[in-house]
């Protein structure tokens, strides 16, 4: 285990298990209908990765970029777009793909964009939801692990960039971050 992690919250294995059980689902619901998986970067990378090669129908992948602004204007969830989507999102199944949900206001600000330009149908999958944070009325339609308010890192999750490629979810030590 890496020295700056208190406590595995999900192993490899529990990961690898919880994704397959995923793409079952979204085999299963999206059947027939050629989903669009967005992959919100750079965190839902390893997710989206896994997740695709457990979906045993077509889907067409495709990935966006966005940063909120400051602290203040982070508040009415008003979010800049580093990347747009290459593919065009009317008339089609929108599957956004995250690691995580925290105060939701990322992906309600994408899920109506992706609404407004008529996709068929706007759709959240992600890994990991923290209820406790949502300051937006948000949830998942799919959800892996719901998880209490602690400092997670690991399988995309970063602190400063660091510990995406950890293959495990864990705790991050206090120490590390509380200088
Ligand atoms: C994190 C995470 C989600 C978002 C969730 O991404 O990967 O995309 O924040 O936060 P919210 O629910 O409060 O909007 P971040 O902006 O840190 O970028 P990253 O994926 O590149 O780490
Ligand atoms: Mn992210
Ligand atoms: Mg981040």
């Amino acid at each position: 285990m890496h020295e700056d992690i208190a406590e595995v919250l999900f192993t490899k294995e529990q990961i690898r298990e919880k994704v397959e059980e995923l793409g079952k689902i979204i085999s299963r619901e999206y059947k027939g209908l050629n989903p669009l998986c967005v992959c919100v970067l750079k965190g839902a990378v390893p997710f989206m990765a896994d997740l695709i090669r457990e979906i045993d129908i077509p889907i067409e992948m495709d990935f966006m970029d966005v940063s909120s602004y400051g602290n203040s204007t982070r508040s009415s969830g008003v979010v800049r777009i580093i990347k747009d989507l290459e593919t065009s999102v009317e008339g089609r199944h929108v599957l956004i793909v995250e690691d995580i949900i925290d105060s939701g206001l990322t992906l309600s600000y994408l899920v109506e964009m992706l609404k407004a330009r008529n996709a068929a149908s706007v759709k959240i999958i992600t890994m990991l939801d923290k209820p406790e944070r949502r300051k937006v009325d948000l949830s998942p339609d799919y959800c892996g692990y719901t998880i209490p308010d602690a400092f997670v890192v690991g399988y995309g999750l970063d602190y400063a960039e660091k510990y995406r490629n950890l293959p495990y979810i864990g705790i991050l030590k206090e120490e590390v971050y509380a200088d």
